[in-house]
């Protein structure tokens, strides 16, 4: 058996919360393997809504083991607030949630420094989630990280201390006031102690060696999906650098993210939505500042998961489109939220790029500092409302024209189309 991949192909928020638990009925196993609690994760089913940051998606499914993989980074507060929202709904996460040991931790300090960073960085700032993402990765590159494996550990209090005194240097010398800094709400005191007590209820969940795990599963014939988070253009290596997370988004971090080896990767599914969104800083050649980018923004209901913030809106791009699909290697593509699209008579799509008077697919270098000028075609709306549709074949014509009209660009099949934020909402082609 192989490890099939699931993730976002544009900046994040494509809708792959939704997409894995429609999904994981299928897998034994579904596994996250890059990014921490910056990740936002939305389910519909049955009337509920949930969204999840550490814990995959697939924790809905009894049947299925949720792996927090290796290369994921973890806040034991969030993780305990998520576990608290899934068991006051009846959700049983205790046999079928498994931790890496190999995972690292997100300190309360990382937070801090996270938020010393961006304040340091003033109009440059990355616009990042503040959930201590970049400092947990950099202590993890550095050498300098504590693991899930280290709560078990006899003296992980006096490792604690150590990293946590070295932050507050790094603090000190930014004048960064943290003692009224709020962490989600708590001041970092507070923060703290909660943490310290989230540990002791990870300690009673399974935490495991994935990679032998997920390697023997792979053996023993278990079918197992790997859940992207964040999105590729925010892929440390390939993203629109600086403006990226720290982790690798692509399907490459499937492999150092699980301990799998790349003949080990089945199928890729890519997953887009039908225009584009973006919440933070950084290039974005097709975003709408107009009326247009406000409809897509309040019907699609555009706000961060995590943060709140509305994300910025913008056409389809279609060169950044292929950029992901060639690094990501995808088999399918699943076309979401094409249901917002509905207000629009036209549909505008970008196609190449006008930089310097020249034509281009490519993404440049450097996407700040150039004049990009999308170059854009017009394709027939559908005017329709999509959320009742139940079967694929009941679609107006128009949405079929937009669905084969990307797939002859990107040369890539879609198999699935979204309509609505509900599983149910979901055509299979
Ligand atoms: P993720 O981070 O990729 O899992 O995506 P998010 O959950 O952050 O953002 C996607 C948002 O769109 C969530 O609020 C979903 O409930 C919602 N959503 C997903 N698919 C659709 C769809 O086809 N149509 C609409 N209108 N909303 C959708
Ligand atoms: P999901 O998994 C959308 C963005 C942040 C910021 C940049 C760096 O829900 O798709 P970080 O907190 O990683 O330092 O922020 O990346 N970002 C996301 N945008 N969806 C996400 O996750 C994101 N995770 C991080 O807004 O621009
Ligand atoms: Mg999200």
């Amino acid at each position: 058996m192989k490890v099939d991949v699931l993730l976002g192909l544009q900046w994040g928020d494509e809708g792959k919360g939704k997409i894995v638990d429609v999904l994981t009925p299928k897998y034994d196993i579904v596994a996250r393997f890059q990014g921490g609690p910056n990740a936002g994760h939305t389910i519909e089913f049955d009337g509920y809504k949930f969204i999840l940051h550490t814990i995959p998606s697939g924790i809905f499914n009894k049947n299925t083991i949720n792996v927090i993989g290796n290369g994921v980074i973890i806040d034991a507060y969030i993780l305990s607030k998520e576990l608290d929202n899934l068991t006051a709904k009846n959700i049983e996460t205790k046999d079928n949630l498994f931790i890496s040991k190999k995972a690292h931790l997100i300190l309360p300090s990382h937070r801090l420094l996270d938020a010393a960073y961006e304040q340091e960085k003033g109009e440059l700032k990355i616009g990042s989630t503040l959930k201590g993402i970049g400092p947990t990765y950099t202590d993890k590159t550095a050498r300098n990280g504590l693991r899930i494996g280290d709560i078990l550990s006899t003296n992980f209090k006096e490792r604690y201390d150590t990293l946590k005194n070295k932050h507050l240097q790094i603090l000190d010398y930014f004048k960064f006031d943290y003692s009224n800094h709020q962490l989600d709400g708590d001041l970092f005191d507070v923060y703290e102690k909660n943490w310290f007590k989230a540990l002791e209820r990870i300690k009673s969940y399974k935490l495991i060696d994935s990679e032998y795990f997920i390697n023997k599963a792979l053996q023993d014939g278990k079918s197992i999906l790997a859940e992207g988070a964040q999105g590729t253009l925010l892929d440390l290596e390939f993203g629109s650098y600086p403006f990226v997370t720290s982790s690798n988004t692509i399907t490459a971090g499937v492999c150092s993210g699980l301990g799998i080896s790349p003949k080990k990767v089945g199928k890729v599914f890519g997953i887009f939505k039908a225009y584009c969104t973006r919440v933070g800083s950084g290039p974005f050649p097709t975003e709408l500042m107009d009326d247009d980018g406000k409809i897509l923004r309040d019907i699609g209901n555009e706000y961060g998961s995590t943060t709140g913030r509305p994300r910025r809106c913008g056409w389809l791009d279609i060169p950044a489109l292929k950029y992901s699909i060639m690094l990501d290697g995808v088999d399918e593509l699943l076309m979401m939220k094409a249901d917002v699209l509905s207000p629009f008579d036209k549909i505008k799509v970008c196609t190449s790029y006008k930089i310097n008077n020249q034509d281009t697919e490519e993404i440049p270098f450097d996407g700040l500092s150039q004049n990009i000028e999308p170059q854009y075609e017009e394709v027939a709306g559908w005017r329709k409302d999509l959320t009742q549709l139940k079967n694929i074949d009941k679609s107006p014509e128009e949405l079929v024209s937009y669905a084969k009209y990307i797939e002859k660009l990107v040369d890539t099949p879609i198999s699935v189309i979204s309509v609505g934020p509900d599983r149910q909402q979901t055509l299979f082609r």
